[in-house]
C-alpha cells in the first residue's frame, strides 16, 4: 500500500497547503493533523510550540507517513534545523518560501507577514539574509488575522480594515514580494492583492512546498505513489463549530475523512 504524506498545522489554515499538494500530486495520499485543541500556536513560546510539534511528529510516525511537512509557519520557525525524524524526512515551510521570494523580487525588498511567534523568531529574516544579505526585509506580525479566518470572516469588512492597517508598512517600504508567512493568509489573498493595488507578488506556502516535493520525488529521495487516486484523511485534536464546513469549502471538490484524535 502507498504510504501517505504527513502534514501538520495548528488548525485549518494548513488545508490551503493540503489542497495545493493534493492537486499537484493526485496519486498521493495525505494524513493531515490539525491541532485545533491547542490553536493558536502563533502567540505561544518556542518551547511550547516545539513540545507540541514533537508530539505531532510522533503521532504522524505512528501513522506510517513517508514524509512530514510542517505546514505551520509558527511551528516551522522552531524546527529550522530538523530535517529528519527517526528516518522520516521533515520539511519546514520557511526555507522554500524564502527561496521563492528571492527568486521573484526585482527590487530586493521582501515583506513577511506572519504570526507573532513567526516574526519574533526572526526565522524568515535570518533565512533571507543567509541567502541574500543585501535584501531589505520588512517583517510584521498580524495576530488578529488567524481568529478572523477561523471565524469564517475572510470576506468581512472588518477583516479588510484590519488588513489595510497591517499592510501599510509593506507599502511604505515598497516591497515588491510579500511572503504570506502563515497558513491562514492564502484565504485572504484576493483582499491582500486589492489592498496592495496588485503591485506585490504573493508567496504561498502550498506552492513552494509542491516544488520542494516535486524535487524530492524527481531525486528519488521520497518515493512517489505509483497508483492513484490518493485519499485525504484529516485528523483533528478538537472539533470546532466551523471546522467541517470550512474544510469542505476549502478542499471542495476533494473528498476527505474527518476523525477526532487524541495525541
Ligand atoms: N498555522 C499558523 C501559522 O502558519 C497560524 C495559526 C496559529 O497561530 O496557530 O503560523
Amino acid at each position: 500500500m502507498n504510504q501517505a504524506i504527513g502534514i501538520f498545522d495548528s488548525g485549518l489554515g494548513g488545508l490551503t497547503v493540503l489542497k495545493t499538494l493534493s492537486k499537484s500530486f493526485p496519486n498521493e495520499s495525505f494524513c493531515y493533523l490539525g491541532d485545533i485543541a491547542r490553536l493558536p500556536y502563533g502567540n505561544k513560546s518556542p518551547e511550547t510550540i516545539r513540545k507540541y510539534g514533537l508530539q505531532i511528529f510522533e503521532y504522524l510516525k505512528n501513522q506510517n507517513v513517508k514524509a512530514i511537512i510542517i505546514a505551520c509557519n509558527s511551528a516551522s520557525s522552531v524546527f529550522m534545523e530538523d530535517h529528519d525524524y527517526f528516518g522520516i524526512p521533515v520539511f519546514n515551510v520557511i526555507t522554500p518560501g524564502t527561496q521563492a521570494a528571492l527568486s521573484i523580487t526585482k527590487n530586493n525588498r521582501v515583506g513577511v507577514l506572519g504570526t507573532s511567534a513567526t516574526i519574533r523568531s526572526g526565522a524568515y529574516t535570518n533565512c533571507i539574509k543567509s541567502f541574500s544579505p543585501k535584501t531589505q526585509v520588512t517583517a510584521e506580525a498580524s495576530p488578529l488575522l488567524v481568529p478572523l479566518v477561523e471565524e469564517g470572516w475572510s470576506k468581512d469588512e472588518v477583516t479588510r480594515l484590519v488588513l489595510a492597517k497591517y499592510l501599510a508598512p509593506f507599502k511604505a517600504a515598497k516591497v515588491d514580494t510579500l511572503i504570506l508567512g502563515c497558513t491562514h493568509y492564502p484565504v485572504l489573498k484576493g483582499v491582500i492583492k486589492e489592498l496592495t493595488d496588485y503591485k506585490m507578488e504573493l508567496i504561498e506556502s502550498g506552492e513552494v512546498l509542491a516544488n520542494t516535493l516535486r524535487n524530492q520525488f524527481a531525486d528519488g529521495k521520497i518515493q512517489a505513489a505509483s497508483i492513484g487516486p490518493g485519499s485525504i484523511h484529516i485528523h483533528i485534536t478538537d472539533l470546532t463549530d466551523h471546522f467541517e464546513k470550512l474544510a469542505k469549502e476549502l478542499l471542495s471538490p476533494q473528498e476527505f475523512t474527518l476523525t477526532r484524535v487524541v495525541i
